[in-house]
């Protein structure tokens, strides 16, 4: 047995086919010491070898029920935290790659949204006022921030129930990191637009005269999603103009005009689930990540259903992209060796408050 971890470079230039022989191997050594979480944007050489998928909250609901010791996140550095905050203290949760972040949720960070909370306690009381909603895709501190400030996290599938349990604690709420959900949340919700104005948190007050502020009722945070962003109406036009029997189907974190186009809105889990339910021989445009859209279109062929992507650039998560076999190969077989490498382990003390921002959701849905 190995005295230190492998190190990456033994497995940098290996085939993917070779990859996918040691990871088989190496999954059948470790038996239950493991479990593999896959998230649904993640490409077929290693989705496949996932015990379980989801969207962010089908993961995060998972975690509280796992008996394996090694926690192995198929997903971004955000998902793997909230696998760690809500797992037990004697389980190890891995992320194969360590650069695979996301890039909105990096569009907030601690410093800004603190600086949000000083430059908004000039014109009200922000603890009495204003509830923070953080998007699942946000660093650990971010929750925390949420749990020590009366708010919580929500993910695109229970944005809608949270909003309304954040209304319903305070008059006004701070959506961090990605107006596009906060928006289409708030608009369902029957919010105006001209209530929701952006906060750029790199402008005194956010950009904004007192007066917008106090007429706010959701204050959305200036961050998008790269991938979801190259989604626009005039694809789904096109895309209408040749199958007016068509279905178009988008996540939430696509632009608003692009919701608003679409004849349905939701999380990644919603999107797969809607579209295998659907009758034989139907056509579907799909705004969301391409691995996800590329599989489902695989799968439903079989039923007559024609899936197509949204964007005619390919747009996939270059973050998501970054657990590859490779990865994945050298992750599990230093967890064979006892050497586990790539741990994600949150500081205590914002996993305690993070923790608490993350219960009042999963107490709301
Ligand atoms: P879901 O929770 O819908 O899977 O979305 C996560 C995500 O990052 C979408 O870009
Ligand atoms: Fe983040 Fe966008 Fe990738 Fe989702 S698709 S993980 S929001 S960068």
């Amino acid at each position: 047995m190995n005295t230190v971890a492998i190190k990456f470079d033994a497995f940098e230039d290996l085939k993917n086919e070779e990859c996918q022989e040691r990871i088989l191997r190496a999954k059948k050594a470790l038996g239950n010491k493991i479990i593999i979480l896959g998230h649904h944007y993640q490409n077929e050489t290693v989705y496949r070898h996932a015990d379980l998928t989801g969207d962010s909250l089908k993961l995060a609901k998972y975690v509280d029920q796992l008996e394996a010791k090694y926690i192995v996140f198929l997903g971004v550095h955000f998902m793997a935290e909230v696998a760690n905050i809500l797992s037990r203290p004697d389980q190890i949760t891995v992320l194969p790659d360590l650069s695979a972040g996301c890039s909105m949720a990096d569009m907030a960070n601690l410093a800004k949204v603190e600086r949000t909370y000083r430059e908004l306690s000039k014109v009200l009381d922000f603890n009495q006022t204003i509830t923070p909603i953080t998007y699942i895709n946000s660093a650990a501190d971010l929750k925390a921030f949420c749990g020590e400030h009366g708010g919580i996290v929500c993910t695109s599938t229970n944005a809608p129930k949270i909003l309304n349990w954040a209304l319903q604690q305070k008059e006004k709420v701070l959506f961090f990191p990605d107006q596009h959900l906060g928006r289409w949340t708030g608009y369902q919700a029957g919010i105006s637009l001209d209530e929701m104005p952006i906060w750029d948190p790199d402008l005194p007050l956010g950009g904004l005269d007192e007066k917008t502020i106090s007429k706010a009722k959701v204050l959305l945070w200036k961050g998008h999603c790269a991938v979801h962003q190259m989604f626009r109406p005039e694809h789904i036009k096109i895309f209408r103009d040749k199958y007016p029997d068509g279905k178009v189907i988008s996540h939430p974190e696509s632009p608003f005009e692009v919701c608003e186009n679409s004849d349905f809105v939701g999380s990644t889990e919603y999107i797969l689930n809607t579209i295998k339910e659907a009758k034989p021989n139907t056509q579907w445009l799909v705004g969301t990540e391409l691995n996800l859209v590329n599989r489902l279109a695989d799968e439903m062929k079989a039923e007559g259903k024609l899936v197509k992507f949204m964007s005619h650039i390919v747009c996939e998560c270059s973050t998501m992209a970054r657990i590859d076999p490779q990865h994945l190969a050298w992750t599990l077989e230093n967890i064979l060796n006892d050497k586990p490498v790539n741990i994600i382990e949150v500081p205590k003390k914002e996993a305690d408050l993070a923790r608490l921002s993350l219960d009042r959701m999963l107490q709301v849905n």
